[in-house]
Formats: C-alpha cells, sequence, structure tokens
C-alpha cells in the first residue's frame, strides 16, 4: 500500500514536472532594446521593454535602473500604464521626485548627514532640510548602470549593476551592487537587489515607484484601499526623522491592518499625519522575523479592480501619498501629477538606522552580501 503510494505520488509529480516544463514562459524573442537619450554628461541610455505572456509590459532605463512604464490589465482586461514617470530622459535627469528610481546608497533619511561607524564620523549631503534623503546630491537614482538581459524560467529579466565608489557622496567602501528586475508569466515585477562592500558601510536600498492603479496622470490615489500588514510604526519629528518609539497603530489613523481607503483618515487631526503632510512614514511589518518575502501591503482600486501586493523580506515599509507632489512636473504624455496622485510602498529598513541602535542594523561588511527580495504582483477583483 504505503509503495503504491509512493509510485502514484511519483507518477503525479513526473506528470506535474512535465506539466511545468510544458508550461515553460510563452514570451519569445528578447527584451526589447532602444536608445533613450545621452545624459549631459554623455553617457548612452536605454530603455528595455520586458512583457509577459499575459500582456503585461513593463519599461525599464538604466538611467538610475528606473521603471518607466508598467501596463497592467484591468478587470476587463484593459491595460493601463500604473506608475508615474517622464516622457523623456531629460524628465527623470531634471526631476526631483524620484519616480520608478533605484535608491541608494541608503534610502530615507540619515538624521542631520551624519553617522558614526567604527568610531569615524562620515558626513553626506543635507539634501532635505537638516537630513540626508535618498543617497544625497547625485544617489542611484540618477547614476547610469549597466544592464543587460540574463536568463530567466521565471519571465524576462534585466540585470543592472552600479559601482558605487569608496568615499562617494561620502559613504564609505566601495559598493558593487546588482539588481535584477524580472517580469514573471505570474503577473510579478519582482526585484532582487544584491551588494558586497571591500569597507564597512551602510546600505538600504528601494525602488521609488509611484502607483495608481486608475492609470497615471488619472486623478489622485485617496479612493485607493490599502492593507498593511504591521502592527506599529516609527513615529517621526518635525523633520521626519524617527523618535526611536515604536508605537502601536492600534487607535490611530495608521491603523491599516483592515482595508482601508487612503483618504479616509488622512486629514485627521493626528500630529504625525501633520508632520507627514499626510501619510510618509516607516510601518514595522509583522514579517520582520521570518525569512523570505511575505506580504507588506496590498492595494485595491475600486474601479479598475487592479489590486497590487507587496511582498518584501524587509523589516520595514515606507508608505508615501504623494504629499509633495505639486503639479509642477510634467509628466508622460504631457500630463501633471498633482498633490496625491501617486503612492509610494518603498520597501525597507527603517529611516535613520545608521543613527539608532534600537533598529535593525544596516551595516554591512566586507565577505557579506547584502540579498533582498521585493515583489510587486498584479490582479483584478
Ligand atoms: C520619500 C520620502 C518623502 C519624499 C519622497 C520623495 O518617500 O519619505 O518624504 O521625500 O521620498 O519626494
Amino acid at each position: 500500500m504505503r509503495s503504491f503510494g509512493r509510485i502514484a505520488s511519483l507518477a503525479v509529480a513526473t506528470g506535474v514536472l512535465a506539466l511545468c516544463v510544458a508550461a515553460k514562459p510563452a514570451v519569445t524573442g528578447r527584451i526589447g532594446k532602444r536608445p533613450f537619450g545621452k545624459t549631459t554628461g554623455g553617457q548612452e541610455t536605454f530603455l528595455y521593454t520586458l512583457k509577459n505572456k499575459n500582456g503585461i509590459e513593463a519599461q525599464i532605463t538604466n538611467y538610475g535602473g528606473t521603471v518607466v512604464t508598467l501596463k497592467v490589465p484591468d478587470r476587463k482586461g484593459q491595460l493601463a500604464d500604473v506608475v508615474l514617470g517622464y516622457d523623456n530622459l531629460e524628465g527623470y535627469e531634471t526631476g526631483t521626485s524620484y519616480f520608478g528610481a533605484l535608491i541608494g546608497r541608503y534610502a530615507n533619511r540619515i538624521a542631520n548627514g551624519k553617522f558614526t561607524l567604527d568610531g569615524r564620523i562620515y558626513t553626506l549631503a543635507q539634501n532635505n532640510g537638516p537630513n540626508s534623503l535618498h543617497g544625497g546630491n547625485i544617489g542611484f537614482n540618477k547614476a547610469v548602470w549597466d544592464a543587460k538581459e540574463i536568463p530567466s524560467n521565471e519571465g524576462q529579466a534585466l540585470e543592472l549593476r552600479y559601482l558605487s565608489k569608496d568615499g562617494e557622496e561620502g559613504y564609505p567602501g566601495n559598493l558593487s551592487v546588482r539588481v535584477v528586475y524580472t517580469l514573471t508569466d505570474r503577473n510579478e515585477l519582482k526585484i532582487e537587489y544584491n551588494a558586497t562592500t571591500d569597507k564597512p558601510t551602510v546600505v538600504n536600498l528601494t525602488n521609488h515607484s509611484y502607483f495608481n492603479l486608475a492609470g497615471a496622470g488619472s486623478g489622485d490615489i485617496i479612493g485607493h484601499i490599502l492593507t498593511i500588514f504591521a502592527d506599529s510604526f516609527t513615529p517621526v519629528n518635525a523633520v521626519l526623522i524617527p523618535t526611536g518609539e515604536f508605537r502601536s497603530v492600534a487607535g490611530t489613523p495608521l491603523d491599516f491592518r483592515q482595508p482601508m481607503a487612503i483618504g479616509a483618515r488622512i486629514n485627521d487631526d493626528y500630529e504625525q499625519l501633520k508632520l507627514g503632510k499626510g501619510y510618509d512614514f516607516n510601518w514595522v511589518l509583522a514579517r520582520s522575523a521570518k525569512k523570505g518575502p511575505s506580504p507588506a501591503a496590498r492595494v485595491y482600486e475600486p474601479n479598475s479592480g487592479r489590486v497590487l501586493e507587496v511582498w518584501t523580506d524587509q523589516p520595514g515599509i515606507q508608505f508615501y501619498s504623494g504629499n509633495f507632489l505639486d503639479g509642477t512636473a510634467r509628466g508622460k504624455d504631457g500630463k501633471t501629477y498633482r498633490m496625491r496622485s501617486g503612492l509610494c510602498l518603498e520597501t525597507q529598513h527603517y529611516p535613520d538606522s545608521p543613527n539608532q541602535p534600537t533598529f535593525p542594523t544596516t551595516v554591512l561588511n566586507p565577505g557579506q552580501r547584502y540579498q533582498t527580495t521585493t515583489v510587486y504582483k498584479f490582479s483584478t477583483k
């Protein structure tokens, strides 16, 4: 009986295996590549087009490793571009909103542009009030990355590499960074981050896509329904630096444990919302202790039916409701983006970790590998 069971399960497993082989990615051909223009410094940039077997399409430029367009279907199958961005390289070179870009060496804020590592003080650009934001004046979002298609059995995959030199933007150590974007046939944009260093340094990488599931440029995101799988957050001071406290979301407008419209409480009389001019906080993900990506957030847009799930292995997520967008930037197709016309869900370590002894460490030492994965998964409801 037992051996019959084993043979039967072997047969089933073989069948499943055969099915898996047969179900190999249907997308044939290579990632599309076309020139995206020369930077003011004279470097060539390119725009890569990734497609999956369900018609989803992602365009990524090696300027800043930026997601330029992401076309996903609504519940009727109609595609729309759900990320904010610019039509051309010049927009990204002069832009200050970090649309779609890879952020590093340290995503989010470092207080007063200073941190101490092994007894040495490192000084960074203060490009956000007194703080250093998103890697400084010329962060990874303004770098030209080396890009190439790599083989993957999950879908089309684009590898981006960047060497951030010792001392760049004040950070110690040559940091060798590798990011792989994969557009899977499961309708996911998977982002794998890797880095190694030759001196102790701090690292916190993320992607800064602004999503609008009704379509970029079609209005604001306050009707989007958000869930964040977090029981607490890190409250901030007037310049958005964590105070060191971990505060329960219970009874606050930051409680997104149950699905809730973003606009439902955004104007509540709550000190933190006033400081952030809306939502601009780091949530402490309930998943922190687990290994491998698990659900961090979910967004549902009722009119289109589009759903975005964010999975990560990182301890935190910055939910930013696009409070600083002011309609001045000219976006794709001539559309402008007013306040709250996009939302960011930036998976990361907590802000200012290098200066916060109670936060998980962001130090990377020689011989160690920084390795994290975030998945943006699309579906409809
Ligand atoms: C992050 C920050 C925001 C803002 C945006 C970029 O999300 O938390 O305060 O600076 O980047 O505009």
